[in-house]
């Protein structure tokens, strides 16, 4: 019996988590699994009427929980940070999950923006570290409001943090066994503190995987190659900031926000699952966005718990939806509506004798 938390949370969130769930209870009847799950209202909405975000009970108990499912932070009624901070930052950062792991998959070329690229060309992962970096928070400011003000954000790497996560990449590599290729994007040439550190330590670890092959580019020529050469990437490895900017490019190769799933893990602890394109205020309520990005969460969910059929049934359906029934994957031109699709992921799953 898998415990599964739920955070809603802002905007599109709950709109989007509604239908992960109903595909949740649906493959998970078809092919046996058994879960509790617990609503969490953590949301602006609640911080507005308590004043609170979230209370230290509540992240203890979402430290005994299996997973966590995740819809969106952000309301632009609070200020920018509050609950991105206390809410997204604070669980990736206290559950420790070390890596973000972004997919870039494109299911139906008709929904590449890029001229001449199709499915085989666009299929690789972004293994972004996810706990330190320019998100660590450390900085301040000297003589604030004055014109002689001094605003500091460092970037915070570390030994032991940049070689989890490195590591982690290569074993993605052969685990994906597709190219077995892994890039670190960086930017040595400017960052030479941190990235001389990602360097090394991308060379010591690679020695360990010499069926894997390597590759280094800056981050501002992996833009450029995402663009002109997606097909020459299998797995990129990145800092937090760097790989929070390329994943919303690589999203855009994909079709767009709606169809962009991303996993935070803690491969010893407990991971949280969401789709990867925020609140989304101005389509909050109107049953328009796209939900197969959370859909594609959940289903690396259940990879991750372990549940490899039912995950893969739920990709399978995603991708006949894409391909067979939407007519485009952004937010009010789909020709369904959010629920709708939702219903049309059900629908393929049951339909899908191979149980
Ligand atoms: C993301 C988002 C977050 C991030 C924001 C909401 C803090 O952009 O998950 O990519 O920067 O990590
Ligand atoms: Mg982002």
């Amino acid at each position: 019996m898998y415990k599964i938390a739920v955070i809603p949370g802002d905007g599109i969130g709950p709109e989007v988590v509604k239908e992960g769930l109903k595909v949740l209870e649906a493959v998970s009847s078809q092919v046996g699994i058994e879960y509790e799950k617990r609503v969490y209202d953590l949301s602006a909405e609640r911080y507005l009427k308590t004043g609170e975000v979230m209370s230290d009970s509540v992240m203890n108990e979402l430290k005994q929980v299996d997973a966590i499912y995740l819809g969106a932070v952000g309301d632009p009624r609070v200020k920018p940070g509050i609950l991105e901070r206390e809410i997204l930052l604070r669980l990736r950062f206290e559950l420790d999950q070390y890596v973000n792991l972004r997919p870039v998959v494109l299911y139906d070329k008709r929904f590449c923006p890029l001229k001449e690229k199709s499915e085989e060309d666009i299929d690789f992962v972004v293994v972004r570290e996810n706990t330190e970096g320019l998100y660590c928070g450390t900085g301040g400011f000297l003589r604030k409001g004055t014109k002689e003000e001094v605003a500091v954000q460092e970037s915070i790497n570390t030994y032991k943090g940049v070689e989890r996560v490195v590591r982690f990449a290569f074993e993605y590599a052969r685990k994906r066994n597709k190219k077995k290729k892994v890039t670190l994007c960086g930017k040595t040439n400017v960052l030479t503190y941190a990235f001389d550190l990602w360097e090394r330590v991308f060379s010591q670890v690679s020695s360990e995987f010499p069926d894997v092959q390597t590759d280094y580019a800056h981050v501002d020529a992996v833009c450029m190659w995402m663009v002109k050469n997606p097909e020459w990437f299998d797995v990129i490895v990145t800092d937090n900031m760097f790989g929070d900017i390329i994943t919303d490019l690589g999203a855009m190769l994909q079709g767009g926000m709606g169809i962009a799933a991303g996993a935070n893990l803690n491969p010893q602890g407990v991971s949280m699952f969401e789709p990867i394109g925020g609140s989304a205020p101005k389509y909050t309520g109107k049953n328009v966005i796209n939900p197969l990005a959370a859909i594609s969460a959940l289903g690396m969910m259940l990879d991750f718990l372990g549940e490899k059929v039912a995950a893969k049934r739920v990709e399978e359906a995603v991708r006949k939806v894409v391909r067979e029934k939407l007519k485009s994957l952004s937010a009010g031109k789909m020709g369904y509506t959010t629920s709708e699709v939702g219903n049309l992921v059900v629908e393929y799953l049951l339909k899908d004798e191979k149980v």
